[in-house]
């Protein structure tokens, strides 16, 4: 087995706090392994366009702290053509890059795993999105953050809408997985929450909001996740059913950033020591992960493929609490 000595590292799809924990380990991790490290700019556009520059281990002093990511990222139009694979593989080969880790989501990791197939370059994934939708590892990267994000701005919102006696509807990021919605719920205590996996009707949401009232509760929190509806409209079609005093909250891009929570900045610093491990060691086309507090990898198309899980447990809790 040829030794790994050079190596490529992008950060590709939507970001997520502790990127930038996870850059810091990866780089550090080479720099202690006698590894050269290219960090690639604007994740696969930036591979296309040769955009890179050999990192050391000072380049990410002062950056575990920072959300978002230190190299850019993107969701790459052209990378997810054979063509696009096939230059950014020759580019990666003119420079004598053998390996390479992309920290991103399930799309950016296929188009990892294609690089593998089809093109002979050892590639290991990072799960970093704060959508933890990815089922074959406990927690992704920068979920705990945005989680912990929305609590903060429940809390406030519990301020303004309790004295008020009023409900707020808060939409929360998550696209096709209700689990910001589902651990945020639980962590704040939200009287509703409606995620895809389990979607609650229009009918039964009014029911609960009626019957919380006559048992004394006259402020209620709708935590939904986005893939069911945007919260504005939910407004409207509550009120053409009872009558109730209520405002919506949509919370946006302010979930992606932030400083990472040490949750997020330990997995980031595990991740990124078992990535570069991976690739020293031979590996080829893994996918690193966390499942029962411990450190896995596995064979990325299987992990992108596991189908998705929901945690019936925890919203049948969520949905016992909130009584
Ligand atoms: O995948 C992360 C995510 O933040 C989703 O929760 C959200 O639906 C989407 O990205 C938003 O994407 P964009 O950055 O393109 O607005």
């Amino acid at each position: 087995m040829a030794k790994m000595k050079r190596i490529g590292l992008l950060t590709s799809g939507g970001d997520a706090p502790g990127m930038n924990a996870c850059i810091r380990a990866i780089v550090r991790t080479a720099a202690y392994e006698g590894i050269e490290l290219y960090g690639i700019r604007d994740g696969y556009n930036g591979l296309l366009a040769d955009d890179m520059d050999l990192l050391g281990k000072r380049d990410v002093s002062d950056i575990i702290q920072r959300g978002g990511t230190i190299l850019k990222t993107a969701r790459s139009v052209e990378f997810g053509t054979l063509e696009g694979k096939q230059k950014a593989a020759k580019i990666l080969e003119k420079r004598g890059i053998t390996g390479l880790i992309v920290i991103g989501g399930d799309g950016s990791m296929r188009g990892a795993s294609t690089l593998t197939q089809e093109f002979g370059i050892a590639t290991i994934g990072v799960p970093g999105t704060i959508d933890n939708d990815l089922s074959y590892t406990d927690f992704t990267l920068g979920f705990d953050t945005a989680v912990n994000t929305v609590i903060d701005a429940v809390n406030k919102l519990r301020d303004t809408m309790g004295s008020h006696s009023r409900c707020n509807i808060i939409e929360v990021m998550g696209r096709r997985c209700g689990d910001i919605a589902l651990h945020a719920g639980i962590g704040c205590g939200a009287e509703i929450i409606v995620v895809p996996e389990n979607q609650m009707s229009l009918d039964e949401i009014c029911e609960k909001l009626e019957f919380n009232v006559k048992s004394g509760k006259k402020s209620s929190i709708i935590m939904l996740a986005e893939g069911c509806g945007k919260a504005e409209d939910y407004i409207q079609k509550i009120k053409s059913k009872i009558e109730i005093s209520i405002r919506s909250t949509t919370l946006g891009h302010i979930q992606r950033g932030g400083a990472p929570t040490n949750s997020d900045r330990i997995l980031a610093s595990k991740f990124g020591y078992r990535a570069v491990q991976l690739l020293k060691e031979g590996a080829i086309n893994r996918a690193v992960g966390i499942r029962d507090n411990k450190i896995i990898d596995m064979d990325i198309i299987e992990a992108v493929n596991m189908p998705r899980k929901f945690d019936e447990e925890l919203y049948k809790i969520a949905q016992v609490l909130s009584i």
